[in-house]
């Protein structure tokens, strides 16, 4: 009986702190949204926001349409009431930033709420949330427009941190970059990819024959390197070479046709201009591409050796 009674009261008991806890842990939103906030913050740029997707309240899904500021910075009670001079103001719940002490795997939970489908599907685990990058490190919400999704400024976005990749278009043949007619969006998925690199696509070929169809064949005449990976004879970004090539001809043909598996390269393509019938000749121009021209692979009934 005795026994009955106390489990009856520890249920009792348990079922008290178990609502005293969720009362507790049921964010306190304030209850006028915005307008709580922008009687402090009514200001530049903060109110910018207004002129973006994220505020059109008629979208169920926006920040706006549920606890508006809040829905990104957090449930904030302890930040909005004012403060007597000298006493410190405690910080909104989410603070953004690289500098803020909101750790970033947070602020970055707090945009994934509602952006973990789509580009964002292999965010975790990727070389940017590794490297603990936040959303925040590419992203403005506070301005009408985000230079990262601006095509003519996203590259300037990656630059801050990719200096190497900004030297390299200044190089002698290179991607139009500058010219945003490519970007590096059309290449990498910051967010994460299942690819290595980056890149939008499962392989570097996959990758290029996005814009580069022609190149993916089948061609009745296969060159096996260029149907391997195209990184093999070009860089992606920019090279002191023509044609984004990652060594010139006839260096960049020997590295794999250089003995006596083909009858002349080994003769006359030495470089060291010492031949017969004039094979220093041949090493003018486009070396090797004077006679192999379709070098990516051939439909030409006798373009075996990619000559036609
Ligand atoms: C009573 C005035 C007041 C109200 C109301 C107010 N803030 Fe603030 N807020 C401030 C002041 C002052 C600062 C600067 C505090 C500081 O630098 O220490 C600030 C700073 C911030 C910061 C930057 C924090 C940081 O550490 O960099 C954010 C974000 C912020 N407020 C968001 C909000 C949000 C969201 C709301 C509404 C939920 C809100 N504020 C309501 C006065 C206010
Ligand atoms: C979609 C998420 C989101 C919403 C909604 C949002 N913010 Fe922010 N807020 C951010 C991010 C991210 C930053 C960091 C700076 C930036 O991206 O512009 C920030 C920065 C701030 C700052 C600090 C600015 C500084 O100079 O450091 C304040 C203050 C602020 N927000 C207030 C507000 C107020 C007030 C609202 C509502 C009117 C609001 N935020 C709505 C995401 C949001
Ligand atoms: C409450 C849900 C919600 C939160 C939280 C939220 N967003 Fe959004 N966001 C949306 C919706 C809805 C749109 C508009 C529809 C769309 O483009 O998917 C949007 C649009 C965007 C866009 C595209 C803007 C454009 O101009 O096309 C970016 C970038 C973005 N959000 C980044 C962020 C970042 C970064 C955070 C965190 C700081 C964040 N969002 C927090 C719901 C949210
Ligand atoms: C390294 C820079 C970088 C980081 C970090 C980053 N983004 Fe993006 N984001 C971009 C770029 C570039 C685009 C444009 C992509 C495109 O158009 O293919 C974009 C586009 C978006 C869009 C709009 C396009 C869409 O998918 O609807 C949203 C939303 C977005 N990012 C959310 C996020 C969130 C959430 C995070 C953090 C988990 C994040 N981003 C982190 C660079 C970044
Ligand atoms: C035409 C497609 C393409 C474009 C555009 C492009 N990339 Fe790449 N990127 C690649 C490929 C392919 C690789 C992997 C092979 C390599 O390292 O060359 C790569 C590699 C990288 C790497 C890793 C380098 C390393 O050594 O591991 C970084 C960082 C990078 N890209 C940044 C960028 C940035 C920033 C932009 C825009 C300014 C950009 N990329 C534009 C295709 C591209
Ligand atoms: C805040 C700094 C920062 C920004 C901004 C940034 N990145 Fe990165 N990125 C990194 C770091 C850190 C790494 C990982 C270390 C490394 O490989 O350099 C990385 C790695 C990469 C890689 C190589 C991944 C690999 O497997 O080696 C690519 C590609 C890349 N970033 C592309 C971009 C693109 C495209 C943008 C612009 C949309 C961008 N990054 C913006 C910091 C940044
Ligand atoms: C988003 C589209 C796009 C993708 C993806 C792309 N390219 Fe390009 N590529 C271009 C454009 C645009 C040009 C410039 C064409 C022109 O100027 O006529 C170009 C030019 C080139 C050139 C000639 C450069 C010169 O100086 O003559 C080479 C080589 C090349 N791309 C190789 C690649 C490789 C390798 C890949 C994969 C890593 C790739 N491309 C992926 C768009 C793309
Ligand atoms: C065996 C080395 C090699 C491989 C592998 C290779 N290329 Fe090339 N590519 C060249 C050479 C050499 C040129 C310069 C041709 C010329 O100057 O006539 C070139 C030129 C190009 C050009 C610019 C001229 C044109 O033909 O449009 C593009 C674009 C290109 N390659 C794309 C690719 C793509 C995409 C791949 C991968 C599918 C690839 N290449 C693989 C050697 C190669
Ligand atoms: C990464 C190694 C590699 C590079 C670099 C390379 N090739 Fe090849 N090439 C091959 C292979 C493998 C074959 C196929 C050989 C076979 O079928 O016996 C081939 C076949 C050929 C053939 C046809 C030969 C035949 O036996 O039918 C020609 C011609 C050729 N390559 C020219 C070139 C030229 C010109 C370059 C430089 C622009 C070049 N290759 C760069 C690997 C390479
Ligand atoms: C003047 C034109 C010309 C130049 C320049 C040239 N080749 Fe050739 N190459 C040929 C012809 C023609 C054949 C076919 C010979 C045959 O079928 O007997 C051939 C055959 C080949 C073969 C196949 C050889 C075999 O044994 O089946 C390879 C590999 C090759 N060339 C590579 C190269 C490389 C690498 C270079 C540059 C170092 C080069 N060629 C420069 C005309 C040229």
């Amino acid at each position: 009986m005795k026994k009955k009674y106390f489990l009856f009261l520890s249920l009792l008991l348990l079922s008290f702190l178990a609502l005293a806890d969720t009362v507790k842990t049921e964010p306190e939103y304030a209850k006028r949204g915005a307008a709580s906030c922008l009687k402090c913050h009514d200001e530049l740029p903060i109110t910018l926001i207004y002129q973006t997707p994220h505020a059109q309240q008629t979208d169920p899904d926006t920040p706006f349409a549920q606890h508006q500021c809040e829905s990104c910075h957090g449930a904030s009670p302890q930040h909005i009431p004012g403060v007597l001079e000298g006493e410190k103001k405690p910080a909104p719940s989410i603070v953004f930033g690289l500098q803020s002490n909101t750790p970033i795997e947070q602020q970055n939970q707090q945009c994934l709420n509602c952006h973990q489908q789509g580009l964002r599907m292999h965010w975790q685990g990727s070389q940017h949330q590794f490297a603990d990058l936040a959303c925040a490190s590419c992203h403005k919400i506070h301005v009408k427009e985000d230079n990262v999704l601006i095509r003519q400024n996203q590259a300037d976005v990656c630059f801050t941190c990719h200096g190497e990749q900004r030297a390299q278009l200044y190089r002698r043949s290179r991607h139009p970059i500058k010219e945003a007619k490519t970007i590096c969006s059309d290449c990498h998925n910051p967010h994460g990819s299942s690819g290595e690199k980056l890149l939008v696509e499962n392989t570097i070929n996959e990758t290029c024959y996005r814009c580069h169809a022609e190149k993916r064949g089948p061609f009745l005449w296969e060159h096996p390197p260029a149907s391997e990976d195209c990184s093999i004879c070009h860089t992606a970004h920019g090279s002191t070479q023509p044609a984004l090539l990652n060594n010139r001809a006839p260096f960049l043909c020997q590295q794999c046709h250089s003995g006596v598996e083909s009858f002349h390269t080994n003769v006359l393509y030495d470089g060291s201009g010492v031949s017969s019938s004039g094979g220093q000749s041949r090493l003018l121009a486009k070396s090797c591409l004077n006679c192999h021209s379709n070098i990516h692979g051939s439909n030409h009934p006798s373009g075996v050796r990619f000559d036609r």
